[in-house]
């Protein structure tokens, strides 16, 4: 089988470890791909964003898969410009990649499906502000949330105590012209659970869980993400059935019911809350870095997986995964998430792998033949191991070999999970951070060049 890899990120390296760990093997190919890729698949200098360079390199490889990953390419209609050029494209339509690409279309969808989520109010008169965080808020006790609606560069999502800077924000989305969603706080942990989906039928991933934000302790701003494991120990039993069932069919079904399709990973970003399951957001494709540890952990084959999705002929059967733990530790550039450092030296990888850890590159270019950073997010060090202890043993060994000058990486990825307690809200210490920073909460376009939010 030969499989075009689209993207250039760490979930597309780690997409491209697992298609070679197959057997027979795949032949792999990846637009652009990056250095890691490079070990891993031929790499042909075709962006992200030229949808146009996509389909002739589809044509010219005559591949029999192309999997696009990340969501800018999937929301400008990547897949359906493939899919148009006959290819099998694991992927969704620019119609289904809306639900990642406008919040507010994701909640009607919701809606509609009866999908648990968090009560929202959709906004695009500054009038409508003051009454609209009253309907979400009404005691004005618990933290704003408050959403610009699409796939908004540097103004995504801002949870904040302050009602002042809720309405600014949500004020200034106004301003540029945008749509603004006013949410329900959801308290509790987060899970991000990835369903394989073919347009009709549904198989999931193992949950992993993302720690978003930049600091130890959950502290600093949000991020693409710093750091993943899977499994999770501490999720209630039949979670997982329980999200197919209220959340993934009856999405899944929402949109085949409108000819929407939906072909690829429907990403349900959860929230664990006291008054039971929510979905905090819907993604239309791999998450980055819980593919990290997800995919490290999948026993069956995944080329022949999404080609049956492609194909609309997958198989409602449970997957094989390993018992093992495995944790990702991403190494962040100096600056990031604000900015990033690029253009130094990488050191370490191969002491690294030698520590028994897996080096994914997410941010790196060859420079005269010398790696160097090149992103936001430079590095994932992944771990695996018996236990999560383990797992993150070896993933924080490793990460300490890596030399990235003024580079920054969390060292409590899975420290809860590997006790079997589950992560704390990683937005429990919001009253503290509103103090020290007004930007504290602010996703928005990674440094590393996706679009977060
Ligand atoms: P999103 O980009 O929608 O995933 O939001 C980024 C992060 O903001 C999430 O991972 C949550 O930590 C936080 N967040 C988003 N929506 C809510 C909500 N309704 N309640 C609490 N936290 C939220
Ligand atoms: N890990 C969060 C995301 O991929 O959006």
């Amino acid at each position: 089988m030969k499989i075009l890899v689209i993207g250039s990120g760490g979930r597309e390296h780690a997409i491209c470890r697992r298609l070679s760990h197959d057997s027979p093997v795949p032949e792999l190919h990846a637009a652009p791909g990056n250095p890691g890729i490079a070990q891993l698949a031929t790499c042909h200098d075709v962006a992200v964003s030229d949808l146009d360079g996509q389909v002739r390199l589809a044509r010219e490889l005559a591949v029999d898969l192309v999997v696009v990953g990340p969501e800018a390419p999937l929301v400008a209609g990547a897949a359906d410009r493939l899919r148009e050029a006959g290819f099998a494209v694991f992927g969704p339509s620019a119609a289904a990649a809306r639900l990642e690409g406008s919040k507010s279309w994701a909640k009607e969808i919701m809606q509609a499906a009866g999908v648990p989520t968090a009560a929202s109010v959709t906004v695009t008169d500054p009038a409508e502000l003051e009454a609209g965080l009253d309907r979400v808020n009404p005691l004005g006790d618990v933290p704003y949330v408050t959403k610009a609606d699409g796939l908004a560069a540097g103004k995504g999502v801002v949870v904040t105590a302050e009602r002042a800077e809720a309405l600014a924000h949500a004020a200034s989305v106004l301003a540029a012209g945008g749509t603004v969603v006013l949410e329900e706080y959801l308290d509790g942990p987060e899970v991000s659970l990835f369903c394989v989906c073919d347009g009709e039928h549904v198989v999931p991933l193992a949950p992993a869980q993302d720690f978003k934000r930049a600091l130890d302790g959950d502290e600093g701003p949000n991020t693409g993400g710093m750091g993943a494991y899977s499994p999770l120990p501490w999720v209630p039993e039949g979670l997982v059935e329980e999200v197919m069932e209220t959340v993934a069919r009856p999405t899944v079904a929402e949109l085949a019911a409108r000819d929407i399709p939906f072909v690829g990973i429907l990403y349900c970003g959860l929230a664990l809350t006291s008054r039971g399951v929510r979905v905090v957001e819907f993604n239309a494709r791999f998450g980055d870095p819980e593919t990290q540890v997800v995919l490290e952990r999948l026993v069956s084959p995944l080329g022949p997986l999404l080609l049956a999705a492609a194909r609309g002929e997958l198989v409602e059967e449970p997957l094989a995964w390993s018992e093992d733990a495995v944790v990702n530790v991403v190494i962040a550039a100096e600056g990031y998430p604000a900015s990033a450092r690029t253009g130094d030296p990488i050191t370490g990888i191969a002491e690294a792998e030698a520590r028994g850890a897996h080096v994914i590159h997410a941010g790196t270019a060859l420079r005269d033949g010398e790696l160097v950073s090149a992103g936001g997010r430079v590095l994932s060090v992944v771990g695996r191991g018996a236990d999560l202890a383990a797992a993150r043993q070896t993933a924080l060994a490793a990460a300490e070999l890596i030399g990235l000058e003024g580079s920054h990486h969390r060292t409590d990825i899975a420290v809860r999970g590997a006790q079997g307690l589950p992560s704390l809200n990683p937005t429990a210490n919001i009253e503290d951070d509103a103090e020290e920073s007004a930007d504290a909460q602010s996703s928005g376009t990674g440094a590393d060049g996706q679009v977060r939010a």
